[in-house]
């Protein structure tokens, strides 16, 4: 097997690109993969302020590794879930990343800032654990990267993420989700800019990324996920691709280049309209934090109410996208290192403001 640049032998082929690479070939495909989506999607220009969502978990460290090597300026933002071993566990692989590179990692801890976690929590509150912890991270990312004044939120969701989202959507036929089904999400009162530079990367690729690079991750899944619908999903995308490779890739670009603005604009035209779909002008502010909202408390508030945890008086106070001012103080665990979403389950109704 040789390398489809240099001829020189390969370490990985990728099939769906009918390509075999070397390692320095392949980190250059990867990187070549990020350039092209941030281009097409208008992601990420070269004076942003980047904050990169990092579980420790190889997407998110790949992308962070890879924006960093293509010349951005990027913190990482880490958010302790609580999750047992699991939480304890992930947090070592990003403080390490972050330490070897000596880059800046914020770090947001539910049980010590806001007095839950997310196994008693989600009980608590009656919910499915990925529910509540979407609720919490889509909250959590906003508030950091508002208040941190950055210009824009990165993820590591990747092409298989995305495939078996749109999948599910699709099979459900959830057109309201399939219009906000985009890798980026534009800066809006209240909302940063959210983006996904990994689209057009496996997850097979980003584990070849990271340990080709020698970028330690968490291995591990997180043990709430088991069952989920999600992995079914990859599962059964993944059988197709076995039998006929790229079907994943051209599933998805297929739908942004075909069929997502059709949705957008189809969801766009009911919005006046009402239904369960609320515009951004109906979305007023949280009581409790601030934060845009259809009710008088967020999704996240009433999520904290329930889970018996509190919004310190000193953690009030979000601020819209552009706003400079009076901006407050956050209460972040923000670790010296060195010299220191749209998460994949699909949203209910009641949470659309959070993702708009
Ligand atoms: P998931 O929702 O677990 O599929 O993760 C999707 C993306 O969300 C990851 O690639 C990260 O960018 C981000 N993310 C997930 N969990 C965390 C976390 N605990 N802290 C910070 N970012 C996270
Ligand atoms: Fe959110 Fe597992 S429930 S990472
Ligand atoms: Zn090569
Ligand atoms: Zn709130």
């Amino acid at each position: 097997m040789k390398c489809v640049v240099c001829r020189e032998s390969a370490v990985i082929d990728v099939r769906r690109a009918n390509s075999n690479f070397c390692s320095d070939h392949f980190v250059r495909f990867c990187q070549e993969q990020m350039s092209r989506a941030i281009r097409e999607f208008d992601m990420l220009s070269s004076t942003d302020r980047v904050l990169v969502a990092v579980s420790g978990g190889k997407d998110s460290l790949a992308v962070w590794d890879l924006l960093q090597r293509s010349g951005y300026q990027a913190d990482g933002l880490y958010l302790g879930l609580g999750i047992e071993d699991y939480s304890d566990t992930s947090v070592v692989f990003a403080r390490s990343f972050a330490q070897s590179r000596n880059l800046n990692l914020i770090e947001v801890d539910l049980p010590t800032d806001y007095g839950y976690d997310i196994p008693s929590g989600a009980r608590a509150a009656r919910r499915a654990p990925c529910s509540a912890c979407g609720t919490s991270k889509r909250h959590l990312f906003d508030k950091v990267a508002l208040e941190g004044s950055y210009d824009v939120l990165v993820t590591g969701h990747n092409l298989d993420d995305e495939a078996a989202v749109l999948f599910g959507n699709v099979l459900r036929w959830q057109t309201e989700y399939l219009a906000r089904q985009m890798p980026v999400l534009q800066a809006r009162p209240g909302f940063p800019k959210k983006v996904k530079p990994l689209i057009r990367l496996s997850e097979r690729d980003t584990a070849a990324y990271c340990i080709l690079l020698g970028i330690d991750y968490m291995v591990d899944e997180c043990p709430m996920s088991a069952g989920n619908k999600h992995l079914g999903y990859k599962e059964a995308l993944n059988s197709i691709e076995l039998a006929s490779p790229g079907t994943k890739s051209d599933f998805y670009s297929g739908f942004l280049r075909k069929a997502s603005e059709l949705f957008r604009s189809a969801y766009l035209e009911a919005a006046p309209q009402g239904g369960t779909t609320e515009s951004v002008e109906d979305l007023t502010h949280c009581v409790r934090c601030s934060a845009p909202s259809t009710s008088t408390l967020c999704a996240f508030c009433r999520l904290v109410e329930k889970a018996g945890g509190s919004v310190g008086a000193e953690q009030r106070g979000l601020r819209s996208a552009g706003d400079t001012s009076a901006a407050q103080p956050v209460r972040i665990t923000k670790r010296a290192v060195g010299p220191e979403v749209s998460t994949t389950a699909p949203l209910r109704p009641t949470e659309v403001e959070a993702e708009l």
